[in-house]
């Protein structure tokens, strides 16, 4: 069975039942999920996804050598050592990372009780898509982040890029919707990301470059998952 939580009340609705047996995937294609995948791709060790500005610093107050990730308003924080944009994460090969986002990070956190949290993005599709076809989970649910209270294109591309490269057997009503989104996108997957109320918030503060990089398919064969508190790498 293939499920899709499109927006954050949605989210919050799957949370709280018994996720034990479900496998997450969690999009936040601008630029959360992105940013995660393209750091793991680049040797960042571990990403450790909190959902507020303050726990993000008292993680890094018990731990100086964590770097402190994350945006708010699409910006950097203050005192923050990197924002959210994927190009950030491939400088700092080796580090582990706090990070905190809008919704990405809080997107993750909700999953904690699933039997497996992935991460999914555009720049991996592929190689989620392979992991879910070798393991074969009896139930997943993709989990499209949204930007703030609101459902969200990009994230619902995301999942529809997933849900055309699996089994067509027991797709949810939202499953298929969202495979028939990423079916009418096609090839303009950047336009379409471009023309999202988060792509056009990231055009006017100047975090339009971001775009592209998310909108890219497949460069990445990486599967990141959530282990314990932290996202890392699948070996292999
Ligand atoms: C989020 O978590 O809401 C996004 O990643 C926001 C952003 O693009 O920075």
């Amino acid at each position: 069975m293939i499920q899709v939580a499109l927006c954050p009340t949605e989210i919050r609705r799957f949370s709280a039942m018994d996720l034990s047996g479900v496998t997450a995937v969690v999009f936040d294609v601008l630029r959360a999920t992105s940013s995660i995948i393209t750091g793991l791709a680049y040797g960042v060790e571990a990403i450790l996804p909190v959902r507020t500005v303050e726990a993000a610093r008292n993680l890094k107050m018990n731990d100086p050598d964590l770097l402190l990730a994350g945006e708010r308003g699409g910006l950097p924080l203050a005192d923050f050592d990197l924002g959210n944009s994927p190009e950030e994460f491939e400088k700092i090969k080796g580090r582990r990372v706090v990070m905190t986002t809008t919704n990405g990070t809080v997107a993750i956190e909700s999953m904690k009780a699933a039997s497996k949290v992935l991460i999914g993005s555009l720049l991996n599709i592929d190689a989620v898509a392979d992991y879910l076809f070798r393991y074969q989970p009896k139930s997943l649910l993709l989990v499209c982040a949204g930007t703030g209270e609101e459902f969200s294109l990009e994230d619902a591309i995301g999942a529809g890029a997933l849900v055309t490269r699996l089994s067509d057997d027991g797709l949810s009503d939202a499953a298929i919707f969202v495979r028939t989104l990423y079916e009418r996108v096609g090839e303009d997957v950047e336009e379409w990301l471009r023309q999202t109320t988060n792509g056009r918030l990231l055009q006017k503060v100047g975090k339009g470059a971001d775009i592209q990089r998310c909108a890219q398919l497949s460069g990445f064969d990486v599967v990141g998952y959530l282990k314990g508190e932290s996202v890392v790498r699948l070996a292999g």
